[in-house]
């Protein structure tokens, strides 16, 4: 708790309490939506005390407060991953930060592998739910009791109204954007056909690297989260290829524009 507190007074101090109201968390390639930021104040993670640093080079390592659709955010661009080797604490510290610095819900994003046979690279999908395949939680251990209770309930992690807010943004923008349930591996190998197989059985409709660490951390904390997935590749049979970052990264731009108006008109409208 208290590298929770030193880091958000630090940057407290740092963006003069400027309060933001809503938390982003932007995945692999969607970086973008900083342009459409008002930006007030920009943190490097390497700046703010107890910060994890990122490693993976497509991820830049920023905390960026500023305004979007006309509200105050505070935006993660570049996000941490078990499999960089941080521990689910490290994982999840930037977003217990938001919460002691104020943030109201919490918007995720994330590329991911699509498992439903009618999906579509660079397609939305809009996360209902998830399986965590990840080998560990970032719960597990001593319960920060400050944050909240020891067993949270996790049969509604996505908030259902956003969700529907979300269909109707883009059914009124003409996106075509898909449901379904995210599956979260520790990675940071792709999966085997056999275990694409698998992760189709056991309900999962896409398949990434992240995401479900930091909503569990939110809903521990009672924060409301919304999540969506870019599919950047086909993980059904017969569209399995060979899986290159390049491919992740530009399918994932291509879907950059909706995810950030979604984004933007999901926030105009909390
Ligand atoms: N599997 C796991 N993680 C991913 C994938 C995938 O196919 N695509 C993007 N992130």
């Amino acid at each position: 708790m208290q590298t929770l507190q030193e880091a958000s007074a630090y940057i407290r101090e740092q963006i003069n309490s400027y309060t933001p109201d809503f938390g982003i968390v932007l995945g692999t390639g969607l970086g973008a939506l900083v342009q459409d930021l008002q930006i007030a104040y920009s943190l490097n993670y390497s700046d703010i005390p107890h910060f994890p640093v990122s490693t993976v080079e497509s991820h830049s390592g920023k905390l960026i407060f500023g305004e979007l659709g006309g509200r105050k955010v505070v935006v993660m661009q570049g996000r941490f991953h078990y499999y960089e080797g941080y521990s689910m604490e490290q994982v999840v510290f930037p977003i217990r930060v938001m919460k002691l610095l104020g943030v109201q819900k919490l918007f995720v994003s994330n590329a991911a592998g699509g498992l439903d046979p009618e999906f579509n690279t660079s397609e939305l999908m809009v996360i209902t739910d998830h399986i965590n395949l990840q080998p560990t939680n970032p719960l597990i251990g001593k319960n920060l009791d400050e944050l909240g209770p020891r067993f949270p309930d996790m049969s509604e992690p996505y908030d259902e109204q956003m969700i529907e807010q979300a269909l109707e943004i883009s059914s009124q923008h003409g996106l075509n954007v898909r449901t379904g349930v995210y599956a979260s591996v520790p990675g940071p190998m792709l999966e085997t056909k056999a275990e694409y197989h698998y992760i189709r059985i056991i309900g999962a409709d896409a398949v990434g690297m992240s995401t479900v660490p930091e909503v569990i951390a939110a809903v521990h904390m009672n924060l409301p989260v919304f999540a969506v997935s870019v599919i950047t590749d086909l993980c059904v049979p017969g569209k399995i290829k060979k899986v290159v970052l390049k491919d992740i990264l530009d399918a994932a731009a291509k879907a950059e524009p909706n995810m950030t108006l979604l984004i933007k008109e999901l926030i105009k409208r909390q």
